[in-house]
């Protein structure tokens, strides 16, 4: 989804509700990696391909360790998302996290649409640089006049439906029959 529509909130949120069921979560994000990881790479579309396929590997790593892996990028080209797919296309879920440009700038949380706007930031994605939206994502979570809780229903449905918190029933499951034998 764009900047602004509200990936990194959502993906925090999702983050501390699966932590608090027991899974091994953890979230890779836009902001954090392009201050690490990422720190020498700029939005240019090459650039942003090697930051996604970076991202990519590195979450795979993490899922082959047994954590559900949250990244939460903007990744505007339809390419390099069906690169990342390509690595683990078992557990690839792509979530379009979906408010619109309008809705976007109106919240702007980090002032960086005036900034685009006003020629400051170049090849701002939705500004200056192309956004191709996800034509067949696994999930759709629209944001606009949503609460963050109705949000995080959605995915932690998806999850469910999908067979990634099993092992939490079971567990709870074994704990509820463990606390009935003493
Ligand atoms: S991506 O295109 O390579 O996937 P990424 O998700 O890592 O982008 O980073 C996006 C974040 O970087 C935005 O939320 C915003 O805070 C910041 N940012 C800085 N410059 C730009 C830009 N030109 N386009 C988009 N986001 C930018």
């Amino acid at each position: 989804g764009l900047s602004g529509a509200g990936k990194t909130t959502l993906a925090l949120e999702l983050e501390r509700q699966l932590f608090l069921k027991g899974y091994q979560a953890y979230v890779l994000d836009g902001d954090n990696i392009r201050h690490g990881l990422s720190a020498d790479l700029s939005f240019s579309p090459d650039d942003r391909a090697e930051n996604i396929r970076r991202v990519s590997e590195v979450a795979a790593l993490f899922a082959d360790a047994g954590f559900i892996v949250i990244t939460a990028f903007i990744s505007p080209y339809r390419a390099d998302r069906d690169r990342a797919r390509a690595i683990r296309p078992q557990m690839f879920h792509e979530v379009y996290i979906k408010a619109d440009l309008e809705e976007c700038e109106k919240r702007d949380p980090k002032g960086l649409y005036k900034l685009a706007r006003a020629g400051q930031i170049p090849e701002f994605t939705g500004i200056s640089a192309p956004y191709e939206a996800p034509e067949r994502p696994e999930l759709v979570v629209p944001t606009a006049d949503r609460t963050v809780a109705e949000c995080i229903d959605d995915i932690m449905g998806h999850l469910q439906e999908h067979g990634y918190l099993r092992a939490f029933r079971a567990a709870d499951r074994l704990l509820r029959d463990q606390a009935h034998d003493r």
